[in-house]
């Protein structure tokens, strides 16, 4: 299971909502450990530049390898781990989905590395990727580009730690949800859900909901699933 989670970003103020809810919770109850570092910390000239222009050209900057390096050779000195696994958030990676976070859960330490302008210098994936040690994923959460990789990599670390045994109050929950719910095509999307009362604004709960038929509910539930999912063109 996941434990250990490293971000390195040159906006560290943008984590305070890990402290709020379900992972503040989390964290205070010693089921995770999270370190948040700032980029800049590990330049030298008086204007903290952790970014250069493009070689080859080209608009926009491209962040320096070596603050990367020293963040991350810094992150790994303080959290032995037999294995580290390297998150670097980019549109131009691959797609998270739940498949992923069921995936991530089980890696000990995950590092995530927020890019911003026009990426980080390939050499630190290319350098990290080659390390015993390490593993190196480049994830995107979208066919759209953000201003950098916090937010994606808020998306990713909620996705995550809500599957740690424990964070979330009734685990049987995460088995009913959207994207686990699972038929013989695939991943569905959740049914709908209601609660009290019974009829709001002129609209009624449907009715089977309040029949108290277990297997009646279920294929009902099952049904609405995959109309869902339908409708969503999957
Ligand atoms: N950085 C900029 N856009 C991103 C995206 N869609 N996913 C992950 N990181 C990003």
């Amino acid at each position: 299971m996941s434990n250990r989670f490293d971000v390195i970003s040159i906006f560290p103020e943008y984590f305070a909502p890990l402290e709020l809810s379900l992972i503040g919770k989390a964290k205070s109850a010693g089921l995770i450990s999270i370190g948040i570092h700032d980029l800049r910390a590990q330049t030298s000239d008086v204007h903290g530049s952790v970014d250069d222009t493009p070689y080859g050209g080209g608009a926009g900057m491209v962040m320096s390898a070596e603050p990367w390096g020293k963040a991350i050779d810094e992150v790994v000195a303080t959290n032995p781990s037999e294995i580290h696994e390297l998150i670097v958030l980019t549109p131009a990676g691959e797609k998270f989905t739940q498949k992923l976070a069921n995936e991530l859960v089980n890696s000990k330490h995950l590092i995530f590395a927020c890019g911003r302008y026009e990426g980080i210098d390939s050499r630190v994936t290319d350098f990290y990727k080659t390390m015993p040690n390490f593993k190196v994923r480049e994830v995107s959460i979208g066919d759209y580009v953000l201003n950098g990789g916090e937010v994606a990599t808020l998306v990713i670390m909620e996705a995550i730690i809500r599957l740690i045994p424990g964070v979330i109050g009734n685990p049987l929950s995460l088995d009913e949800e959207s994207h686990t719910l699972a038929d013989e095509a695939g991943t569905l999307v959740e049914y709908p859900n209601y609660t009290k009362p019974q009829e709001w604004r002129g609209l009624k709960v449907p009715e089977v909901l309040l029949s108290g038929n277990h297997a009646l509910i279920a294929e009902y539930r099952k049904e609405q699933a995959l109309i869902r999912t339908r409708n969503l063109g999957k």
